[in-house]
């Protein structure tokens, strides 16, 4: 039977719940479906950061790349650890290392859940740039604490990294309604962004029959809130892709619904699976979390490793939950009550 390996990683908070309400649909379709997941749970987190000092053991990055793939709930406990500490210790490095460069989160209502727009037939699919950009992490401090201080941090666009993400959207939107929108801020950054706009219209050459449209950020912001059905496919570096994909998730319903894949396209190293949201600390002991991102990017897996049938599954079972009304309120269903309708609707 072909089995695959999957590095768990629930983290903190609610990331916890999500993540086992997932693993439940993924064996439970796996079955259905004629092959195994093989999964390790690994406790790195804030509470393992306490225990030990760091997020992950010294070859964390060494052990994660003999898996398949990787699955994670939410990293951070701020009250805690710092978020700049937490985060680049753990989330940041992999999706780096890994050359997980191509963020991929799709932004549609699903059946039963009223977002905060009128406009309802909206298709949206975010491709963030996961690798460099504004999170390049170049920078530094000088003059520290004193009044001369100086804070520095370098966004770092290569010409191989801003082309092998357009390619990856062109690929995408060639598969969708072949719309492309370009995301800069070309008229303030003169540099960076002007070179992402050229490079943009280089790549488009071998795209012909995708239809391109450049947009500043500011100006996509508002469209994915006044007209989000005339959007297809959005390409943005890591920052301007994190900021939209949180509108998306908001259009969407909320963030409860915003799935995400970290691809390497390449397949040299593993991708990770995570829902868009965070640890939420502050509902992380009440067990009511949607787990529905969660199980959304634990399909969004299933169709990565090559079993597109079990993840259309997963897909149809989420929206029969759904357009029921399981799970389509915040805070009205149980993590446990939603996971459980889930599970039944797969049979
Ligand atoms: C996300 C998150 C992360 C990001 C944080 C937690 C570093 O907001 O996945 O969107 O900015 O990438
Ligand atoms: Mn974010």
């Amino acid at each position: 039977m072909k089995t695959y390996s999957i590095a768990l990683i629930p983290g903190d908070g609610v990331g916890k719940d999500v993540t086992e309400a997932a693993w439940q649909v993924l064996l439970a379709v796996a079955k259905r479906g004629g092959f195994a997941l093989d999964g390790t749970s690994f406790p790195w987190s804030c509470a393992y950061f306490l225990e030990t000092g760091a997020m992950m053991p010294p070859d964390g990055i060494a052990t994660l790349r003999k898996f398949d793939a990787i699955l994670l709930g939410a990293v951070g406990w701020p009250a805690e650890v710092p978020d700049s500490v937490s985060l680049h210790g753990l989330l940041l490095p992999i999706r780096k290392t890994f050359t997980q460069y191509a963020n991929i989160r799709p932004h549609r209502l699903l059946p039963g859940v009223e977002g905060p727009l009128r406009s309802e037939g909206f298709d949206i699919l975010c491709i963030r740039e996961n690798t460099e950009g504004e999170y390049s992490g170049a920078g530094g401090r000088v003059h520290s604490g004193t009044a001369n201080e100086v804070a520095i941090e370098t966004a770092i666009f290569t010409r191989a990294g801003v082309e092998r993400i357009l390619r990856f959207g062109f690929v995408q939107a060639r598969a969708r309604r072949k719309k492309l929108a370009s995301v800069t801020k070309s008229n303030a950054q003169k540099h960076s962004m002007v070179f992402w706009d050229e490079v943009t219209r280089e790549v488009a050459k071998d795209y012909p029959d995708v239809e391109v449209s450049p947009y500043h950020i500011d100006a996509i912001a508002a469209r994915m809130v006044l007209a989000p059905q005339s959007l297809d496919v959005i390409v943005a570096s890591n920052l301007f892709g994190d900021i939209l994909t949180d509108i998306g998730a908001a259009i969407q319903g909320g963030l409860g619904y915003a799935a995400s894949a970290n691809i390497n396209p390449d397949r040299s190293a593993p991708s990770m699976f995570e829902p868009v949201h965070g640890s939420a600390p502050d509902i992380a002991h009440l067990g009511i979390a949607n787990p529905i991102a969660a199980i959304w990017s634990g399909a969004m897996m299933l169709e990565h490793l090559g079993e597109g049938p079990a993840a259309s599954e997963v897909m149809s079972a989420i929206e029969s939950v759904t357009a029921r009304g399981i799970g389509t309120i915040a805070g009205k269903d149980r993590t446990k009550t939603i996971t459980q309708a889930v599970l039944a609707a797969l049979s």
